[in-house]
């Protein structure tokens, strides 16, 4: 995916807020990607145009070399729909379903989906089928929403601070998930943060700051979670 002169301001009132004021970025094929600044740099305004949640105000998105920016409604659904999985801070599960109710309701819009069993079994909850979101801990209520967006198949998983409500414990056995499906699937995943340890998971970090991408690190070694220092 490239991102080419990408703009996006808001009009709340009569106040008008500029906060992506220029953002050049390409999303490699296979790669793990993660996206960093402050707590309200353009993170999620950022994810949100990547995934088709959003439109720029201004500037070019594309993927796979076809233009996103000048897609209609239907057409923007279907790249969604056919191409990325979203992962949230909240989990965004519906309390009234299943685990696997859960994950089904993303499978039978996908084109190539896995069966929802295995994708809940992929992430360690083989034994949790038919438990309700209530009846899970938060991080299994993690897990499922991964594996939610896991059994579509996507071409690119877009996780937004997807440990933010975790304990340690299970901000490590997600993020260790996110690198396993990563590495064995090779699922393209940007993933949103604000702790610094987490520079070290991935190949590339983007540093977001005033509106533009302000740096890209790169690591030779990433660490797997368990690894890191999160002290
Ligand atoms: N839909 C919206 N309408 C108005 N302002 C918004 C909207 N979405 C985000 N913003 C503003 O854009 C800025 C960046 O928000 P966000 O992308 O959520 O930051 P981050 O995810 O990095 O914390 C914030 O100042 C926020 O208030
Ligand atoms: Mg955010």
């Amino acid at each position: 995916m490239q991102l080419k002169d990408v703009h996006r301001t808001f009009t709340v009132g009569e106040v008008k807020v500029h906060v992506l004021r220029g953002i050049n970025l390409e999303i490699l094929a296979r790669e793990l990607l993660i996206i960093k600044g402050e707590s309200g740099s353009g993170k999620s305004t950022l994810l949100n145009l990547i995934g088709g949640i959003d439109q720029p105000s201004q500037g070019f998105i594309s993927f796979n070399n076809r233009d996103l920016t000048g897609l209609d409604e239907q057409e923007i659904t279907r790249f969604r729909r056919d191409h990325i999985g979203f992962v949230f801070q909240f989990y965004n599960l519906v309390p009234t379903l299943t685990a696997l109710e859960n994950v089904a309701t993303a499978t039978e819009i996908a084109a190539r989906p896995m069966e929802p069993a295995a994708a809940l079994e992929l992430v360690g909850l083989a034994d949790r089928l038919h438990h309700f979101p209530s009846q899970l801990s938060g991080g299994e209520q993690q897990r499922v929403a991964v594996a939610r967006a896991l059994a579509k198949r996507p071409e690119l998983m877009l996780c937004d601070e997807p440990t933010g409500a975790l304990d340690q414990e299970n901000t490590i056995m997600i993020l260790e998930l996110l690198q396993k499906i990563n590495r064995e699937t090779g699922t393209t995943i940007v993933m949103i943060t604000h702790a610094p340890a987490m520079a070290q998971l991935a190949n590339r970090t983007a540093i977001i700051a005033d509106g533009v991408i302000a740096e890209i690190i790169t690591t030779a070694d990433p660490l797997p979670a368990g690894a890191v220092d999160w002290s």
